[in-house]
């Protein structure tokens, strides 16, 4: 799979809920896998190669394979994670976003359609709300969290106004 970069438009568009779990599902979660690891990501949203859908793959701890579709943030912590992003549709940029919690409890379907949940810590918290931003259609870089310089510098290099 092809990853879109910025300001492709299609990283602006909210997603879509996923409604139909079954094999074709499987087939574009494991492509999004492969196309994930190939890049050396640790996290992918379905909108960053090109597909409308609510869900993204990514490491889970201790390298284990999530496939996360329709994910919300149920519950966040007050703390903060303050570690360095980066993003594959903007790649070599990295980024500390101060708002990003420590801690997220996620609600998601597995790609059987099984409610589920998981706490996810540091970097794997951060991972999750990133990619949970890109299925709303919100980049990273538009974090007001981000210091007023640093951000007008990444969305400027990025086509993004
Ligand atoms: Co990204």
């Amino acid at each position: 799979m092809e990853i879109l970069k910025y300001p492709n438009p299609m990283l602006f568009q909210p997603t879509s809920s996923v409604r139909v779990f079954g094999e074709e599902l499987q087939i574009l979660l494991d492509e999004m896998w492969e196309t994930m690891q190939t890049r050396g990501g640790i996290g992918l949203a379905a909108n960053q190669v090109g597909l409308s859908m609510s869900m993204f793959v990514m490491i889970g701890p201790d390298n284990a394979r999530l496939n996360l579709v329709n994910p919300t943030i149920e519950t966040r912590s007050r703390t903060f994670a303050n570690l360095k992003e980066g993003c594959l549709s903007a790649p070599g940029d990295f980024v500390t976003i101060p708002n990003r919690a420590e801690w997220v409890h996620v609600l998601y379907d597995d790609e059987k359609g099984n409610v589920k949940r998981v706490l996810l810590k540091g970097l794997y918290a951060v991972c999750a709300q990133h990619e949970i931003d890109h299925l709303r259609g919100v980049s990273f870089m538009e974090n007001k969290s981000i210091p007023k310089s640093v951000r007008k510098g990444l969305c400027k290099r990025w086509g993004i106004k």
